[in-house]
């Protein structure tokens, strides 16, 4: 019994780790990496600053998804973020809920 509840937690924390390693891992692979870091403005701004800025907004996820397919620019100044055409509706959707994730 003690044993099986050990597994169980472990099991646990193994599956949200790597769901959080993952959305990073994608990020790389996707290239966000190369105009965004997560806590310093590169070409485009902190993750932390968009997810500071997005909170509690509504139909943010939605709107940064479409944001992230389709580039756009006009709201952190300077230069607009191109499209990203190698991201899915459902990788976006990944992406943007870990950016707002990061606080
Ligand atoms: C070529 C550089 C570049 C790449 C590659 C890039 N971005 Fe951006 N990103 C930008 C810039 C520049 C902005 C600021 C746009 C603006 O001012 O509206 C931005 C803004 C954003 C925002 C905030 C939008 C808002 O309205 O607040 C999110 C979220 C975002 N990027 C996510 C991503 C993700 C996820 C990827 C990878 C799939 C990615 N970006 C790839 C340059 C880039």
């Amino acid at each position: 019994m003690k044993h099986s509840l050990i597994i169980v937690f472990g099991i646990g924390s193994l599956v949200s780790n790597f769901a959080f390693a993952n959305a990073a891992d994608l990020a790389k692979a996707k290239n966000c990496m190369a105009c965004h870091s997560i806590d310093h403005k590169v070409v485009g701004p902190a993750f932390k600053d968009v997810a500071a800025k997005h909170t509690g907004e509504k139909e943010a996820e939605n709107k940064l998804a479409q944001k992230v397919m389709k580039g756009g620019g006009g709201v952190w100044g300077g230069m607009a973020m191109p499209p990203n055409t190698n991201v899915t509706e459902a990788e976006a959707h990944t992406l943007v809920k870990w950016v707002l994730s990061l606080k």
